[in-house]
């Protein structure tokens, strides 16, 4: 697919690694709609970038939103979905563990209502996480949902071709996702990767550049390809 003069809607694109696809999209000629929650949060885009004001776990405001933006070419979810609570299953917050699958229901509505919308070869893009298929102490909501993520794209890829769906999966990714700042952001970021074969975090520019490569490259469909500095090997 050429992302030229094509119409892309990426959700959770006022921040992170959704706004740096947003950013990427944009340069690259298409007409981009950023969505979040808050998308004032969002500042100053490129030129062909409108914004909309959307919870993605609202799925009659999901479907209304489609409507008005169809047809579209490109959809990109990396949509937080809400709270995610860390910790060991033995200790866990039920609530917290059971609300951190906002993401996945996030997920699975921008793919049930906005595919319908979606052109003939349109083509989808999820954001999971490298726990979801190695992880650490303390990652079972991580690692369960990102798994499930990864597990749904694999079903849906065959209902809705010969339209893509695919996945990119992150490491430990330098956004506004992790709240520290100065000293102990870099001391975490420096601690948490230094068993990994890129010992850094990643940028969000480095995990567009993998959406952007499953947008574009139509043999590509129900898989994941990892942007993780080797998280995987670690
Ligand atoms: N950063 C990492 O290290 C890392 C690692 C592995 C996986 N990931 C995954 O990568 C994805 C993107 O993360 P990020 O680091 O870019 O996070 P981020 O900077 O916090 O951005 C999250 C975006 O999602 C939006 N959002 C959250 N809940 C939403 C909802 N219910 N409806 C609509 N929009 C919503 C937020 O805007 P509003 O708050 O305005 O809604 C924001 O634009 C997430 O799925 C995350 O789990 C990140």
């Amino acid at each position: 697919m050429k992302v030229a003069n094509k119409k892309a809607i990426v959700f959770g694109g006022t921040s992170g690694i959704g706004l740096a696809t947003v950013n990427k999209l944009a340069s690259l000629g298409a007409s981009v709609i950023a969505v979040s929650r808050s998308p004032e949060k969002a500042g100053d885009l490129p030129t062909g970038v409108s914004v909309k004001q959307c919870d993605v776990t609202d799925r009659q405001a999901l479907a209304a939103l489609f409507e008005d933006c169809a047809p579209f070419d490109i959809l990109v979810s990396s949509a937080t979905g809400g709270t995610r609570t860390l910790g060991p299953l033995i200790t866990m917050d039920m609530d917290g563990y059971q609300a951190s699958f906002d993401k996945l229901w996030g997920y699975a509505n921008v793919v049930r209502f906005g595919t319908q919308h979606l052109s003939e070869n349109g083509t989808i893009v999820l954001v999971s996480g490298a726990p979801a298929r190695r992880a650490k102490p303390g990652q079972v909501s991580l690692s369960s949902v990102g798994a499930a993520v990864e597990a749904m794209v694999k079903t849906v890829a065959s209902e809705i071709a010969p339209r893509r769906i695919n996945v990119v999966s992150p490491g430990i990714i330098d956004t506004p996702m992790y709240p520290a700042e100065g000293q102990s952001r870099q001391e975490s970021f420096t601690a948490n990767t230094a068993s990994h074969l890129i010992p850094r975090a990643g940028t969000a520019e480095e995990v567009a550049q993998g959406i952007v490569f499953m947008i574009e490259n139509d043999f590509v469909t129900g898989t994941t390809v990892d942007v993780d500095g080797g998280w995987l090997l670690s």
